[in-house]
């Protein structure tokens, strides 16, 4: 089986963990500190909160900004973690299509903008790629609302230079099982806004009104931190697999474009293909793991206000992933070029 994802751990992680048993400090201790100096060194924030996982990272940072009543622009293609946060944050979740980049369209936004004057906009750096960040910022100074990075699916992906996560005024990731840094579970709200800091430590660590207990393990924060050692090679590798399956991939398979600008970590290969059905059954019966990043889109999942959404629509259809993770060997991805290519011949021409 060629899986999707393939998370490996090394002998000093290992290490690491025997370390955190024998020595009884499981929480609140070096490895925590130390995870939240090399992320925030990483990204070029001031600030790194680890917690619990990227739907509480998101649900903490729109709770330090204070939506409740107020309007939460969300892009219609994302993981429903990103509009179930504004529903649970109490605020009112509004949709706008994406682009060709499968990122918010900011003249979609503009009018959302205008028509519900929101109070947070919430990109989403889909796929390992940033969305339109200058569009979204020059609109964000113009009207005045906040940018909350989705940055879930983004760890070491840039935009002109700086790292997503400190793009924004504030910004949430996951360090879930398949991502590019993974610990298992845990997630991360990041800003350089000493007000907004403030407003977040009250909500993760025992302030001056109720919150939960969402802190992550010593366990985590030392698998974290040794992944985020390993992050730009691996990310380098991605890029260099996915720069092969663009080559060698002809028949009509639409692929992931990099804006001019950013630096795609390819969290994700996300082809498209109007014969998707026929194609997937054909990977699966060879055993390579590939699936629908998303079959559905967040106005449909959970009821939300939305500007028309043409292009997610289609997307939502066609889209489909293949393995792209950084330990695939070459016979791997010849295997997967193989059967790609016999799929659509296979397939039926319309
Ligand atoms: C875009 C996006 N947002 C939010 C999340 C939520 O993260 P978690 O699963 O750690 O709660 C994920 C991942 O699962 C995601 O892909």
């Amino acid at each position: 089986m060629i899986r999707i994802v393939e998370p490996r751990f090394s002998e000093e992680e290992k290490q690491a963990v025997l370390q955190i048993l024998e020595s009884g400090q499981l929480t609140r201790g070096k490895w925590t500190a130390l995870f939240q100096e090399e992320f925030a060194r990483y990204l070029g924030v001031d600030y790194v909160f680890p917690v619990c996982s990227g739907t509480v990272a998101l649900f903490v940072a729109l709770k330090a900004i204070g939506v409740e009543g107020q309007r939460v622009v969300v892009p219609a293609m994302s993981f429903m973690a990103t509009i179930d946060a504004v529903y649970l944050a109490g605020g009112i979740p509004v949709v706008v299509d994406v682009d060709e980049y499968y990122t918010m369209d900011p003249d979609q936004l503009e009018r959302a903008v205008r028509k519900y004057r929101p109070k947070v906009v919430v990109p989403v750096h889909l796929y390992g790629q940033t969305a339109d960040m200058d569009a979204i910022l020059w609109l964000s100074d113009r009207y005045g609302f906040y940018v909350l990075e989705d940055s879930a699916q983004a760890h070491g992906a840039e935009w002109k230079g700086r790292r997503a996560g400190a793009l924004g005024h504030v910004a949430a990731f996951s360090f879930y099982a398949s991502k590019n840094v993974p610990m298992g579970e845990g997630g991360a709200v990041v800003t350089s806004d000493p007000k907004l800091a403030q407003e977040v430590k009250k909500w993760i660590d025992f302030g001056d009104h109720p919150a939960f207990n969402v802190r992550i393990t010593e366990f985590q924060a030392a698998i974290g931190y040794f992944q985020l050692r390993k992050l730009q090679e691996n990310n380098l590798r991605r890029r260099e697999i996915a720069l092969h399956y663009m080559q060698a991939l002809n028949g009509g398979f639409l692929h992931p474009k990099e804006r001019r600008g950013a630096f795609h970590v390819y969290h994700l290969y996300t082809l498209r293909h109007p014969q998707r059905e026929t194609i997937l059954q054909t990977l699966k019966a060879k055993s390579i793991d590939a699936r629908v990043y998303y079959s559905y889109l967040l106005h449909e999942i959970r009821r939300a206000e939305s500007l028309p959404t043409p292009r997610a629509e289609k997307f939502k259809r066609e889209v489909f992933s293949i393995p792209v993770h950084p330990y695939l060997t070459e016979e791997e991805i010849d295997l997967i070029v193989d059967t790609l290519l016999w799929a659509v011949e296979l397939a039926p021409q319309h």
